[in-house]
């Protein structure tokens, strides 16, 4: 059975990824391709799809400017439905001869919007609305052949559709959760305008991404770099059902894993019917890092140093593929989009060597969220302490350790996390959180211990509640719960003179520290 699909046509714009996320929240199934995608290639999806709408996302350029991103003006004739979002919108108005004011009077953040016809797009919304806008330019006159639903105090043309032809354009981003109503706007292009049918689900991939593993490696070996979380162990079981013993599953303890850690993936996995190889290569990974104090340099060393003891196996066991638990959200954050901007560098997308002794490198899980991995980890069986895991970042501590990663300061992280990761499961709490850790930071300060002066590491901890990483709040953890960490911390931990509460939302910040 085909499923109905929602294109995301991409111009560049900082909430693409989000639209795409929002419809499959919806169990319907999305996909992004390059803005300039033609009929052509729109057929060839409907081999696998039935396209039941399109949605141009936003964009930093201008219509007028000469090498601003454009779409084939054929796709128009598809007659399936068209959403413009931000420069979609404006860039929809542009090709119908409609005018565009060249951003003076920039409109950004929250904005109220007055609906002034609440049909289609806008059905079942309020009279104002408040809204997330973010543009310079903005649509100030139209063809005769549309109307105007929406305007704000600055934007005369805040949202339109076609008189007779399924198109529609909306300034602002319902995308973003700021948007109060957001959600009621695209589920009236999902499901009334396009009338998709909410029938995806991301386990319904496992047999297609087995066969595609299947069809690439064909009778050869490959190796699958297995950190023990959610991504890489999903990947690892739906590689080794397709290859069964051609592949190797290699963990490598880079020193840089949560107390505990290195001896609960080995139990787990040798109980698994893989071949799993376990390196040991703490010195290895440290002395790589000494005195390196950038995040960015110390996330391409480690991201170095993996590949280069993947390739150092690969060699020995004769396999030519590397296999990765890689998901979009590492890709998104790596920058891999044309238009986009780097937020940092995973260690396994952007972090990797530019010259490395592999074939090919295979990413299953790469178009997928982590809650949809986790969805597929539980159809395939896996058990809980494997699903509800945390997520933990592929360089590990060494990117909680602010500046110079050194023994005693792992010792000190380690410690602290351990701590905060009891007083957290004790109270069942770990089950509605996404990630709860430590942080050393890199500021000293007084502190008295014991009648003495002591001058001390500072701790901060970092709580936080997430759907798929891409946004995050800070979790209002209560003060007793606080307390009892900090205390225990700074009474455990000898070095610790003072422990802080990170009180920062993605964004503006980023979950980990570096
Ligand atoms: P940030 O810090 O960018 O993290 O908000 C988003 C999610 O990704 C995890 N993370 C990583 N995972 N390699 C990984 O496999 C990395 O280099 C990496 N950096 C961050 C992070 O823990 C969070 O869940």
């Amino acid at each position: 059975m085909k499923l109905d699909a929602i294109i995301v046509f991409d111009f560049g714009g900082q909430y693409c990824h989000l639209i795409r996320r929002r419809i499959r929240e919806q169990k319907v199934y999305s996909e992004i391709v390059t803005c300039d995608t033609s009929p052509g290639q729109i057929e060839i999806l409907r081999n696998k799809f039935n396209i039941k709408g399109i949605i141009f996302s936003g964009g930093p350029s201008s219509v007028y400017d000469f090498d601003s991103p454009k779409f084939n003006l054929k796709i128009l004739d598809l007659n399936i439905p068209i959403l413009g979002l931000c420069y979609g919108h404006q860039l929809i108005a542009f090709n119908f001869g409609g005018k565009i004011a060249l951003g003076k009077k920039k409109e950004y953040g929250i904005t109220q919007v007055i609906i002034d016809k609440p049909a289609d797009i806008l059905s079942g919304l309020k009279k104002e609305e408040k809204v997330w806008m973010s543009h310079g330019d903005k649509v100030c006159n139209l063809p005769s052949e549309f109307e105007v639903l929406a305007h704000t105090e600055n934007c005369p043309i805040a949202a339109f559709r076609h008189k007779e032809k399924p198109l529609y354009g909306i300034q602002w981003h319902p995308e973003v959760i700021h948007t109060e109503n957001g959600m009621k706007m695209l589920c009236n292009f999902i499901f009334k305008i396009c009338k998709c049918k909410a029938n995806w689900k991301a386990e319904a991939f496992i047999e297609d991404i087995i066969e595609k593993i299947k069809q690439i490696v064909d009778k050869e070996k490959v190796i699958v770099a297995l950190s023990g979380g959610i991504d890489s162990t999903t990947a690892t079981i739906l590689a080794s059902k397709a290859l069964e013993k051609n592949l190797y599953a290699i963990f490598v303890d880079h020193g840089f894993m949560r107390d505990g850690e290195p001896e609960f993936i080995s139990n787990t996995f040798k109980k698994f019917d893989i071949n799993f190889i376990s390196v040991e290569a703490k010195k290895r990974f440290l002395e790589e890092l000494k005195g390196i104090t950038d995040p960015e340099e110390k996330r391409r060393i480690i991201g170095k140093e993996f590949i280069r003891i993947f390739e150092k196996i690969a060699k020995k066991v004769g396999a030519q593929y590397l296999l990765q638990g890689t998901i979009y959200p590492d890709r998104i954050e790596s920058g891999f989009r044309k238009h986009s901007d780097k937020i940092k560098t995973h260690h396994n997308v952007a972090g990797l060597p530019t010259k490395i002794k592999f074939k090919k490198i295979i990413e299953p899980l790469k178009d997928f969220y982590k809650d949809e991995v986790r969805d597929i980890a539980k159809k395939l069986g896996l058990p809980k302490e494997i699903t509800l895991r945390q997520p933990f970042p592929g360089p590990g501590l060494a990117v909680r350790i602010v500046g110079e990663v050194t023994p005693e300061k792992i010792r000190v992280v380690k410690k602290a996390d351990k701590i905060v990761r009891e007083e957290i499961e004790k109270r069942n709490l770990n089950e509605n959180l996404w990630q709860y850790f430590a942080i050393l930071t890199d500021t000293k300060s007084t502190g008295v211990k014991g009648d003495a002066r002591a001058y001390g590491y500072t701790v901060a901890i970092r709580v936080v509640e997430s759907k798929e990483a891409m946004t995050a709040s800070f979790t209002r953890v209560s003060y007793d719960i606080l307390e009892e960490i900090s205390t225990n911390i700074t009474n455990e931990i000898p070095e610790v003179t003072r422990v802080v509460y990170d009180i920062t939302h993605k964004p503006p910040a980023t979950i980990e520290w570096e």
